[in-house]
């Protein structure tokens, strides 16, 4: 099993979207997908509530779910979708439960700062000092038109954290949220330009896999 933390402490970043949208495209290549909800507002765990039938599977835990039943399920991946406001221990324990990190930056100055403070405090945790736990930044909502999606990459440029991709503003993400699905689960009319900003999400994923299982050999 594979544990990636979507996680950033700045409200409304994109993390549920990222997650439910990875959680998706995952469940769509028929692998097996848990989604857990760290977050009291339950809004993946709801969002999977409305998921209609017929569309891939996607299993839910939520933070008191037996850990064994999740296990029996024996997923490929364990997505946690972390809670706005983690800090502190409740971050570091989230952290040792990953094996990789995701986190959805929104493209304004507020979230740029304060992602930039979030990233200084993952850069303290011991697992990712120690280079064991990969992160990538995600920009989320971004509107090509505007210089915000440059900006965020200048911004992160002296973190020496690369911004993986950018997911774009687009209603297709609000309309597959109301309905319980995802772009992945939209006909390639509609959705393929959406499609267009995930692989290099993958590919990089892809990495973080492989690198663990070299290491785990
Ligand atoms: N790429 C996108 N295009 C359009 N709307 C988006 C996109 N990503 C997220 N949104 C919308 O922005 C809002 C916040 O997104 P989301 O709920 O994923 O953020 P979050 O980080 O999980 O928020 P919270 O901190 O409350 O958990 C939602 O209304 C969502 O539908
Ligand atoms: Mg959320």
């Amino acid at each position: 099993m594979f544990s990636i933390l979507v996680v950033n402490p700045k409200g409304g970043a994109g993390k549920t979207t990222i997650a439910t949208n990875l959680a998706g495209y995952l469940a769509g290549k028929r692998q097996r997908v848990v989604i857990k909800d760290m977050d009291r507002q339950r809004s993946s765990a709801r969002w999977l509530a409305r998921r209609p039938r017929g569309f891939p599977e996607i299993r839910g835990a939520l933070p008191d779910t037996d850990s064994k039943i999740v296990a029996d399920y024996a997923p490929h991946w364990l997505i946690i979708d972390a809670p706005a406001g983690v800090h502190d221990k409740a971050l570091a324990d989230l952290v040792r439960e990953a094996d990789a990190i995701l986190v959805p930056v929104a493209t304004s100055a507020f979230d740029f700062e304060a992602t930039a403070d979030f990233l200084g405090e993952l850069a303290g945790h011991k697992p990712v000092k120690d280079g064991k736990r990969p992160i990538a930044v995600v920009g989320s909502r971004v509107d090509s038109r505007t210089v915000a999606a440059s900006d965020l990459d200048t911004f992160l440029e002296p973190l020496s954290i690369d911004v993986v991709t950018h997911i774009r503003d687009s209603q297709l993400y609000v309309h597959a949220a109301r309905d319980g699905l995802t772009i992945f689960d939209q006909p390639r009319s509609r959705a393929q330009e959406a499609w267009e900003d995930w692989p290099p999400l993958f590919e990089w994923l892809q990495s973080v896999v492989a690198q663990k299982n070299t290491h785990s050999r």
